[in-house]
């Protein structure tokens, strides 16, 4: 069943601070016997070895030198500049490095939100992202809209800013859905937020492997966005544990940089290293991460259509994972489940993005696309589609 595009509310708190997040419950609940490909978003990962023969003469002095003690609470200077050059608006100082985009996310809006604030959270999106905006402020949901392409309603974003309004929080290229901001959209969108001074939050982590030609980082065209990315995602990087925000105002960045004092205080030195090697290297890393989105794109589409009473196929929106509609009686949730434990494959139901700020459908699975192993499981998924068609099954994980 599909829900409608809807606006919510929810209290300040409504995450008590201490809310769960569901994808990671479910991944845990199966990660000693399921197959996790089909219900990652990140891309294929390279290996250490893969990695340094990348490394350029200066990345590897840098390796081979590297020390272990506390490290530039920053980011090193010259992976901030690296990071910086990803942007044409962002001069020196615009950039605060971060164990991975989530910590970026926490830092960003702990320096932004305080108790008597207000923020508009653009649904769905990643949980603990949720959890910190309603941890700290009260918030209002403005779901994307299923029957439009997963569109964004300006008006609806409009409806829900309040006198106290103070950030607009958004992932786009969105996950699970796919949706990007075209370029009208994104303009009014920053066009909204500089009308009622609100700083744009935008979690760029998809970008690289947007299947359309990507969108500007809100930190080019806003001097009020917050452009959070990292190399956990198109990379395949997510052990280095680097991610970023990037935005031009420095007194946010270094109210920011005061949070993240309380976090973790610094990255790790070799990750600094190899993450500048990575950015170095980003189109030759991101371009293998597209090639292998795009076949296993083509290897579901093959599947999906085979199956036209269990899946409504959609067009590949971001590459790294498709959201398409699974239309089975059992619902999308359940058909995970059973999949999980009867063949041992994960993917992930979109009941694991709702929220309490905004609808979110319930019949849609999210099916990670970006790594090579996504191949195989896709041949696993098939089967288990062919036996459930033919009234057979098998039991073999419990979870
Ligand atoms: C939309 C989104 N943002 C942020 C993150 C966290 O990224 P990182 O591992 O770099 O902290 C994820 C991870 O799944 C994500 O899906």
């Amino acid at each position: 069943m599909s829900a409608p595009a809807d606006t919510g509310e929810a209290a300040a708190r409504a995450g008590g601070g201490a809310g769960s997040f569901p994808l990671a419950d479910f991944l845990s609940r199966w990660a000693d016997c399921a197959i996790q490909d089909l219900a990652a978003s990140d891309s294929q990962t390279l290996h250490l070895s893969t990695l340094l023969r990348y490394a350029g003469t200066e990345d590897l002095r840098r390796w081979h030198g590297v020390g272990l003690g506390y490290a530039d609470p920053r980011g090193a200077p010259w992976l901030r500049a690296a990071i910086a050059g990803r942007y044409e608006a962002l001069g020196d100082g615009g950039v605060l490095a971060c164990n991975g985009a989530q910590e970026a996310i926490a830092c960003v809006l702990r320096a932004v939100l305080r108790p008597v604030d207000h923020a508009v959270v653009v649904v769905p999106i990643y949980g603990p992202s949720e959890l910190a905006v309603t941890g700290l402020c009260a918030a209002s949901g403005v779901a994307l809209d299923p029957d439009r392409g997963w569109s964004l309603d300006l008006d609806r974003v409009a409806a829900a800013i309040r006198p106290n309004t103070r950030l607009v929080v958004a992932n786009f290229p969105n996950s699970p859905t796919g949706a990007s901001l075209g370029p009208a959209t994104l303009g009014g969108l920053v066009a909204l937020c500089r009308r009622h001074g609100l700083w744009l939050v935008n979690d760029e982590v998809y970008g690289q492997t947007d299947a359309g030609g990507g969108a500007p980082a809100v930190a080019d065209i806003y001097e009020k966005g917050v452009s959070i990315n990292g190399l956990s995602k198109g990379f395949g990087l997510p052990g280095l544990r680097v991610g970023w925000a990037a935005c031009r105002d420095k007194g946010l960045l270094d109210r920011a940089i005061a949070q993240k004092s309380l976090l973790s205080s610094c990255l790790s030195g070799p990750s600094e290293v190899l993450a500048h090697v990575a950015l170095e290297m980003e189109a030759r890393i991101t371009a293998l991460a597209r090639s292998i989105g795009r076949r296993n794109h083509r290897r579901l589409r093959a599947l999906l259509d085979r199956f036209p009473d269990l899946f409504e196929a959609d067009l590949p929106a971001n590459l790294a994972f498709a959201f398409p509609r699974f239309r089975g009686a059992e619902g999308a949730a359940r058909f995970a489940d059973t999949l999980a434990r009867q063949a041992g494959l994960l993917v992930a139901p979109s009941t694991l993005w709702r929220s309490p700020l905004a609808q979110v459908p319930d019949d849609r699975l999210r099916i990670g696309l970006g790594r090579l192993g996504s191949g195989p499981a896709l041949a696993a998924l098939e089967a288990h589609l062919l036996r459930l068609t033919s009234s057979r099954g098998s039991a073999a994980c419990t979870g």
